[in-house]
């Protein structure tokens, strides 16, 4: 298990499928993790009052403020997980402005923000910043060019920063899933009618490995951006897909 001691994390969308999993293996790991997230969202996940930042990152001051408020509340900051992120699907002729606008502001501006008040805050002591990204950001499935194009300028960000700011002893990386087993999937299944655990598991059998990620198997290669053992890693894209290439 990648030794995070002593180390103090930030994790957006924590309260969610894959940001529950992230926070709760950052903490197995030593670290101690402020959790951000909805309001509502928090409320209903278990983490204690003291760790968690509630507020909405479509709110600009939330999310300039969030490094800080971080630091506040830890003593430092070490590694930032920007997970938090909204799937608006349907092709271009089916979205509204509405789904332009949270797609670009929660999967790219969102993101943007929180690196621009975090690299700050890292440069005395190095950090590691993981994004959670998609492969469907590096290669674009059908139907969800919003989606796809918000994780594409994801990914194109962490290759920028993991470039400029390795100098600093700043980390920048980004997993990059397949299909994972939290609401953002399911919920896709029952807005098109499908009976959901017959859906998984059509989507299991399409998979090489033979399933689809569990969110713990996202969390894992998270702690391994961010400790020590990815050390030489610097903008890198790590596709984790259980050899499942998007169609
Ligand atoms: N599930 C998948 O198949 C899959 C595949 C590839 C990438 N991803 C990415 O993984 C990340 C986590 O997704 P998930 O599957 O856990 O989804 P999820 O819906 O379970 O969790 C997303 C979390 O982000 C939070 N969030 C969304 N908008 C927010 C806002 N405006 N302010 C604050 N918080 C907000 C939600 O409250 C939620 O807790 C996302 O970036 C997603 O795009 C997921």
């Amino acid at each position: 298990m990648p030794d995070l001691s002593d180390k103090k994390a930030l994790v957006t969308g924590a309260a969610g499928g894959i940001g529950r999993a992230i926070a709760e293996r950052l903490q197995a790991c030593g670290a101690d993790v402020a959790a951000a997230d909805h309001p509502s969202a928090l409320q209903n996940a278990s983490f204690n009052p003291d760790r968690t930042i509630p507020g909405d990152l479509t709110d600009t001051d939330y999310a300039d403020s969030l490094p800080q408020r971080a630091v506040d509340m830890l003593g430092s900051l070490d590694i930032l997980v920007n997970n938090a992120g909204v799937m608006r699907r349907g092709n271009i002729t089916q979205a509204s402005d509405e789904d332009f606008d949270v797609s670009v502001k929660v999967n790219i501006e969102a993101p943007f923000r929180l690196c621009r008040s975090a690299i700050p805050l890292m440069e005395s002591n190095g950090g590691a910043i993981v994004n959670i990204a998609s492969c469907w950001g590096i290669h674009p499935g059908p139907d969800h060019p919003l989606y796809i194009m918000s994780k594409a300028a994801l990914a194109s960000l962490t290759q920028c920063l993991g470039r400029d700011h390795a100098h600093q002893g700043i980390r920048v990386n980004a997993v990059c899933p397949n299909e994972v087993d939290t609401a953002m999937l399911r919920t896709g299944f029952a807005i098109r009618g499908l009976e959901v655990d017959t859906a998984i598991d059509n989507l299991n059998a399409s998979v090489p490995l033979g399933r689809i990620a569990e969110p713990a198997d996202i969390a894992d290669v998270v702690a391994f951006l961010a400790s020590d053992e990815s050390r030489y890693m610097c903008g890198a894209l790590l596709e984790v897909n259980g050899g499942k290439p998007v169609a």
